[in-house]
C-alpha cells in the first residue's frame, strides 16, 4: 500500500520501495511534516518534543509552537511567524487563518487538474487531506501522489471558500517543506535570453533565497526549479530534496531558513501581482508541484525528473517515438526568403537525409522584418506564391515532412487584426504601450481571442497540411490590464492569461493528434513541465553555439530529459557569439538534444555535406538509445573545460558517451572519463576502434579521452555489450 494511514498515531505514511514521506496530525489539528527521504518503516520520534523546547514566544492560538513546527500547510496569524502557503484576505480584511484537520481520503490514481496541466497517475495512489478555517469558512484540499516506480511526489492545493462571504486569495502556493537543518546548499537554474539555465550553487544561509519571475512566462531568466542539499552533494553521491513546478507562468521558489535552520522550501505561483477572488462556492485550484528525493546526487534526482517527463507528462504520438532530422530555415534565411528559396534548401535537405523541414517566422501578411503582421495568419503570395498550400505540396513531394512557425499569442500593432480589435491586447486604456521586438501580447484571458487564436492557427495548419509546428513566444509582459476583467479582478490576468493558454494548447493539439509541437519562448524561455504536457519537445535556446550548448544542454537536463530539448546545428562563424566550433562538435552537442540543422545547407561544401550525410545516418541509428536512454551528466562545463554525459540503454548493452573540450590547452595529458550505469559484469566494445573494455573497468579507471588539438574538440563514442 502505498498510502498508510494510522489512526491510532494520526499519521500519514505515503510511500513506495524507496522513498518515505511521513505527516502527522498534532494535537488532531494540524498537519505536521515529520519525514521525507529515504524509506523507513516508521517515525516513532515525537515531533512536539523536539520543537516545544525551542518554543519562547507562546503566543499560539492553541498553545502549539507553530513557529517551530515543520508543517504541512503553513499560514500566517495564528503563531507562525514565516510566510506560509496561503494567504487569504476576507470581508473583514484580516488575513489571519486557523486551518485545522476536517477529514481525508485516500484515493487510487490521481485525479487530473482541471484546466491545468498535470503529470498523469493511473499507478499512483493519493492522499487528500482536507483542512478548514471555522472563522471565515476558508477550507484546502492539500492533495500528495506518490507513484510506485519514480521517487516524485506530485502535489497541489486546492482552496474552497466554504464561508458565506466573498474572500480573496492573496497568495496560493502549490507546495510547502518544512525541511530541518540538514540542508547546507541550493542548487537553481538561472540565466538570460542565449544562456538559459546556468547552474547555480550558493550555500544556504538564514533569510530568503530562490528563483521567481514576474514576467508572465516562467521565463529565461529562471527555471521553477531548486534543489537542497549538503554541500558534500555531487553528481552520484548525497541525498537531494527538488521541487519543480508544472507551470508556464510567474512563478516563485523559494527558501527561507529560519533561527532555528530549518529551510522552508515553496514553489508556486507567484504571489506578486497576484491575488483572486473567490465568491462563496468558489474554488481555486493550484499547479501541480513535483518533489523529488534521490539518495544519489544530482544525476538520481535528474533521471526520476526525466521518467516523471517521459513516462507521466508528456503525451501523445510523439511521446516516446523517434522524432523526424529536421532543417530549419530561420538562421539560413531570416525574413529574406521566396519559394524557390525554399525549396533549394529543402531538396538539399533532402539529399542528405532529412526528414522535416520548417518553415519559420515570416511566411505571412506583410512581414519583411519584425515588426508587422503578427496575428495575421494569412500566406504572403509575394513569397509564396502558390500559398502555404503550394510550398507544403511540393515539400511533401520531395519526401519530407513540413512543419511551420507560429506566435500566436501575439499581435504586432501594424497588423489587421490589430486594426480590427485594438482591445485585444494587454494595455492600460490611456497609457502608452510598451511593446517589446515590436509587439504586444494578446489577452488569452478573453473567450473571443482565444477563439480567435485556436481558429487562425487550425485553419493555417489545414492550409499548409502541416507535419510539425513550432509555437513560439518572443515577449514578456507588463502594463497588465484586461478589458475583460474589472478593477478589483485585474491582478487575477496574470493566471487567467496561462489558463487560456493551456485551454488553447489542448485545443489546438487535440485537433491535430499526428502532429508534432515544438514550444518556443525566444529559444528557452518557457522551457517548463507545463509546457511539455502539450508539446513533447521546446526550442532549447536561441543560442546555437556549440560550446554555449553545452551549458544549456547541460543545466537544462537537470530536470528535462534529452527528449525534450531542441539542439540544432547552426552555421559557423555562430550567429549569436561569432565563434567556430567544427562540425563534429555541432553534431555531437546537438545529439543531446532532439536534432536538426538551423542553417544555409545550399551554401555548404561538397564534403561538409557528405559528413551531414554520414551524421544524418548515426543519429537516426542511435536516436532510441541518445533520446530516451538513462542520461548521466559526467563532467560539468561550470566546473572546468569539459563538458562529458552519456546515454546508456534500458538493458544496459548499449552507451553513447559524449566529450567535448572547451578552448584548447597546451601541454595537457589525455583525460581519464569515468562512465556511469553500465554493468559491471559486462564486456564493451567501442564501435569505432573496435577495443574491449570491462564495464567495471569503464566506471572506475575511466575511458581515455585523447588530447584536444585545435579549440572545441569533441569526441563520442558508441559503446556495445559483447556477448
Ligand atoms: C525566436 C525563436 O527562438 C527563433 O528560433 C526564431 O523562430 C525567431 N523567434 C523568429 O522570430
Amino acid at each position: 500500500m502505498p498510502i498508510l494511514y494510522s489512526p491510532e498515531n494520526q499519521v500519514f505514511h505515503l510511500q513506495n520501495d524507496r522513498i518515505s514521506y511521513i505527516i502527522r496530525l498534532v494535537a488532531g489539528k494540524y498537519p505536521i511534516h515529520q519525514y521525507w527521504g529515504k524509506k523507513v518503516r516508521a517515525i516513532h520520534a515525537d515531533v512536539m518534543e523536539r520543537c516545544c523546547n525551542q518554543q519562547e514566544e507562546g503566543f499560539t492560538l492553541h498553545e502549539l509552537p507553530l513557529d517551530t513546527l515543520p508543517q504541512e500547510c503553513p499560514v500566517f496569524g495564528c503563531g507562525d511567524m514565516r510566510q506560509g502557503m496561503l494567504e487569504v484576505r476576507q470581508a473583514d480584511g484580516s488575513s489571519a487563518l486557523d486551518l485545522c484537520y476536517d477529514s481525508h481520503e485516500i484515493l487510487k490514481g490521481k485525479p487530473a487538474l482541471k484546466g491545468l496541466p498535470s503529470a498523469r497517475g493511473e499507478e499512483a495512489e493519493t492522499l487528500v487531506l482536507r483542512l478548514r478555517d471555522e472563522h471565515s469558512g476558508v477550507a484546502v484540499e492539500l492533495s500528495y501522489s506518490v507513484y510506485p516506480d519514480i521517487d516524485v511526489i506530485a502535489r497541489n492545493m486546492r482552496v474552497v471558500n466554504d464561508g458565506e462571504q466573498a474572500v480573496v486569495l492573496e497568495r496560493a502556493l502549490s507546495a510547502c517543506v518544512d525541511l530541518e537543518n540538514t540542508h547546507t546548499q541550493l542548487t537553481t537554474l538561472s540565466g538570460a535570453w542565449a544562456r538559459e539555465r546556468q547552474m547555480v550553487t550558493r550555500p544556504l544561509v538564514p533569510g530568503h533565497q530562490g528563483v521567481e519571475s514576474v514576467r508572465g512566462a516562467s521565463s529565461h531568466q529562471a527555471c521553477p526549479f531548486m534543489a537542497l542539499g549538503k554541500s558534500t552533494v555531487t553528481e552520484d553521491e548525497g541525498e537531494v530534496y527538488a521541487l519543480s513546478l508544472c507551470y508556464s507562468g510567474s512563478f516563485w521558489a523559494d527558501v527561507f531558513v529560519d533561527c532555528n535552520d530549518m529551510a522552508r522550501a515553496q514553489i508556486g505561483i507567484q504571489p506578486f501581482q497576484f491575488s483572486w477572488e473567490l465568491k462563496p462556492g468558489d474554488s481555486f485550484q493550484t499547479p501541480e508541484a513535483y518533489l523529488c528525493y534521490s539518495a544519489n546526487g544530482l544525476n538520481g534526482m535528474s533521471r526520476e525528473f526525466h521518467h516523471l517527463c517521459g513516462r507521466y507528462i508528456t503525451r501523445g504520438k510523439y511521446a516516446h517515438a523517434s522524432r523526424p532530422l529536421l532543417v530549419n530555415n530561420w538562421e539560413a534565411t531570416y525574413f529574406d526568403f521566396n519559394e524557390d528559396k525554399l525549396l533549394e534548401l529543402a531538396a538539399c535537405a533532402k539529399d542528405v537525409g532529412i526528414d522535416l523541414f520548417v518553415l519559420d517566422d515570416g511566411w505571412f501578411g506583410h512581414r519583411d522584418v519584425d515588426n508587422s503582421s503578427l496575428g495575421d495568419w494569412v500566406d504572403d503570395r509575394r513569397k509564396l506564391p502558390n500559398g502555404l498550400r503550394g510550398l507544403s505540396d511540393k515539400i511533401h513531394g520531395l519526401g519530407l515532412k513540413f512543419g511551420l512557425w507560429f506566435e500566436p499569442e501575439m499581435i504586432s500593432p501594424d497588423s489587421d487584426l490589430y486594426r480590427a480589435h485594438p482591445d485585444w491586447c494587454i494595455h492600460i486604456p490611456g497609457r502608452m504601450q510598451v511593446e517589446s521586438r515590436h509587439q504586444l501580447v494578446l489577452d488569452l484571458s478573453r473567450k473571443e481571442v482565444r477563439e480567435y487564436i485556436i481558429d487562425a492557427v487550425s485553419a493555417a495548419m489545414e492550409r499548409g497540411n502541416v507535419d510539425y509546428v513550432k509555437w513560439d513566444m518572443n515577449r514578456n509582459m507588463n502594463m497588465l490590464h484586461s478589458d475583460g476583467l474589472d478593477s478589483a479582478h485585474q491582478k487575477e490576468l496574470n493566471h487567467r492569461y496561462i489558463l487560456g493558454l493551456y485551454e488553447i494548447l489542448e485545443a489546438v493539439t487535440s485537433r491535430f493528434p499526428d502532429v508534432l509541437f515544438e514550444s518556443c519562448a525566444g529559444g528557452g524561455g518557457r522551457f517548463d513541465f507545463g509546457m511539455m504536457h502539450y508539446m513533447p519537445q521546446a526550442w532549447c535556446s536561441d543560442d546555437t553555439d556549440a560550446f554555449m550548448r553545452c551549458r544549456i544542454q547541460y543545466g537544462t537536463s537537470m530536470v528535462f530529459p534529452v527528449s525534450t530539448m531542441g539542439a540544432h546545428v547552426s552555421a559557423v562563424p555562430n550567429h549569436q557569439m561569432g565563434r567556430s566550433t567544427p562540425l563534429a562538435t555541432r553534431a555531437a552537442v546537438a545529439m543531446g538534444g532532439t536534432y536538426g540543422y538551423e542553417l544555409d545547407l545550399t551554401r555548404l561544401p561538397k564534403e561538409e555535406l557528405d559528413e551531414i550525410r554520414r551524421l544524418n545516418e548515426k543519429v537516426k541509428a542511435l536516436q532510441p538509445l541518445l533520446l530516451y536512454g538513462e542520461f548521466y551528466r559526467l563532467c560539468s562545463p561550470f566546473e572546468g573545460n569539459k563538458t562529458a554525459f552519456m546515454s546508456v540503454s534500458e538493458d544496459r548493452c548499449e552507451a553513447v558517451v559524449t566529450h567535448v573540450y572547451g578552448p584548447a590547452e597546451p601541454n595537457r595529458q589525455p583525460v581519464l572519463l569515468p562512465l556511469r550505469g553500465l554493468d559491471a559484469e559486462k564486456e564493451y566494445r567501442d564501435v569505432e576502434s573496435g577495443r574491449v573494455y570491462g564495464g567495471d573497468e569503464l566506471m572506475t579507471h575511466g575511458l581515455t579521452i585523447p588530447r584536444a588539438w585545435g579549440d572545441y574538440m569533441a569526441t563520442q563514442f558508441h559503446l556495445v555489450a559483447v556477448d
